[in-house]
């Protein structure tokens, strides 16, 4: 523990010491790490088009996506709730993964050869991880392909492709289409549970909802005992998420920051990459693509 006048010292001497594009740098504390933790938001998805939540990109038709994932507002408007994840689902599910997905891909099959643990933990439903061969990969947030029965004494998990997920949204979920005077959706031709036949929902966390413990339990252990973290394309606002980097860098362990913004999202961070994470993130971990 620092005291806090050794505390204030030891932030002056890292902030000073912080490394701007250091590759170099970043590679020897990377060769030398056994227990890697990879934190993703959606900044790691928006080379392969998905938008992200924060910021240009942030808004489907005259809603900020963010209104739009609550519980509150799919009981209010299933069917606009839906429409929405039905836009969301296609574009990740005909989205390609990109050279940031692919560069963490195979560095980690690089840490299997060499016995060293590599885990992804992400922010983001899109699947993309995995699409790109990721294998251990933590979600916080839920997933995009799969849907939950809000029946109480049903609560069926199932996995679904489809797309369109019903009928219903075919040629639907244009972001522009607002005022084109839509037919109105009724509740009965949304997708329904296989098991009980009730209205299923996004597999997706909202805000004011907990994590799922399972899942949590697991994200902690990586953040407790890695050596490194990598934290990539994340405004690093939304918590629990927001906390790990901190909790590694508490754990005097290394951070490293990929980001487009110019400014590390902490300052007391190790190593900062500004710019986009499909031409850092694969030049950082040397992977040739
Ligand atoms: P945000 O949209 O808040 O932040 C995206 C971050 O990615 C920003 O910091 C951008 O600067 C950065 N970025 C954008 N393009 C990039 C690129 N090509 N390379 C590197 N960085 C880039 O997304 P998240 O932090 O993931 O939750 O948001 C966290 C959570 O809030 C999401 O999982 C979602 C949202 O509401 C739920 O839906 C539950």
């Amino acid at each position: 523990m620092f005291t806090p006048k050794q505390s204030i010292f030891h932030s002056i001497n890292k902030m000073a010491n912080r490394k701007i594009s250091d590759f170099a740098g970043f590679k020897k504390v990377l060769d030398g790490a056994k227990n890697i933790a990879v934190l993703t938001g959606a900044g790691v998805s928006a080379e392969s088009g998905i938008p992200v939540f924060r910021g240009a990109g942030g808004f489907w038709r005259t809603h900020r996506s963010q209104d739009l994932a609550t519980p509150q507002a799919f009981a209010a408007n299933p069917a606009l709730v839906w429409e929405f994840y039905h836009y969301r689902r296609n574009i990740a599910f005909t989205s390609l993964p990109n050279n940031a997905h692919k560069a963490l891909a195979l560095y980690e099959a690089q840490c299997l050869r060499e016995g060293r643990r590599f885990s992804i933990i992400t922010q983001n439903v899109d699947g993309l991880h995995q699409r790109a061969g990721s294998i251990n990969v933590i979600e916080l947030h839920g997933a995009l392909h799969k849907v939950k029965c809000t029946n109480p004494k049903c609560r069926f998990l199932d996995e679904n492709y489809d797309n369109p997920i019903c009928e219903v949204f075919r040629n639907r979920g244009d972001p522009a289409a607002e005022g084109y005077n839509l037919p109105v959706i009724d509740k009965k031709d949304l997708p329904k549970c296989k098991k009980c036949q009730k209205l299923v929902r996004p597999y997706i966390v909202w805000f004011g909802e907990n994590l799922d413990f399972k899942v949590m339990q697991a994200a902690r252990e990586v953040v407790e005992t890695c050596d490194l973290c990598l934290v990539i394309g994340t405004s690093s606002v939304v918590y629990p998420a927001a906390m790990f980097a901190p909790r590694v860098l508490e754990r005097g362990m290394p951070v490293a920051e990929f980001n487009l913004n110019e400014e590390p999202a902490d300052e007391m961070f190790d190593f900062h990459f500004p710019g986009k994470c499909g031409t850092t993130l694969p030049k950082a971990l040397g992977i040739e693509l």
